[in-house]
């Protein structure tokens, strides 16, 4: 079985992915880290360079190849992920895939992004908390249509990592 992990920016998808790996003892893959070593660039000069749409089409073949390429491991998306190029299709028809949509408050989003938005293109260029929390609202509306489409949601607020990865556990052992 492949868990898949999948939620906005700075939703904890690569914190939480690495630690629940290490405690069910899974492999752990993050589809970001795996496009950077693939492309030999970091997403912003991906972004940059060649563009957005260049990167939704590496990051839907190389979710792909990850998805068929490795099995008991823990697979974090990009925030981008579930909402493009029919990703979303790709991993719920996958039957070994189970996804979990890490679901996190817009104030702590807007909290932790607005301190680590460089990193990420599609908001580096937002200056103030008031303007990144307006396209954070706005943005997570649209993409909470996809995420909803995950097997388990967890929500992250107010919790530490050990409480997440215990209640990621508890639904794969319990499925609903
Ligand atoms: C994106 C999220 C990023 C990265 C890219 C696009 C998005 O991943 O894939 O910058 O569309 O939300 P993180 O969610 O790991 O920041």
């Amino acid at each position: 079985m492949n868990i898949v992990l999948m939620g906005y920016m700075g939703s904890g998808k690569s914190l939480i992915g690495r630690s629940l790996s290490k405690v069910i003892t899974f492999e752990y893959q993050d589809l970001d880290d795996y496009i950077v070593n693939q492309e030999k660039k970091s997403i912003t000069e991906i972004f940059r360079e060649k563009g957005e749409l260049y990167f939704r089409k590496k990051e839907t073949l190389y979710l792909n190849e990850i998805l068929n390429t490795y099995n008991n491991s823990i697979i974090s998306l990009g925030g981008g992920t579930p909402c493009f190029s029919g990703n979303l299709e790709i991993i719920n028809n996958n039957k070994s895939a189970k996804s979990v949509y890490l679901q996190t408050s817009l104030d702590e989003l807007t909290k932790r992004l607005f301190v680590e938005k460089s990193k990420r293109p599609l908001i580096s260029h937002i200056s103030t908390p008031e303007d990144l929390k307006d396209f954070i609202r706005k943005h997570l509306f649209e993409r909470s249509f996809y995420y909803n489409q995950s097997d388990y949601k967890v929500s992250t607020d107010q919790k530490d990592v050990d409480t997440i990865n215990e209640e990621i556990i508890a639904l794969l052992d319990n499925p609903a």
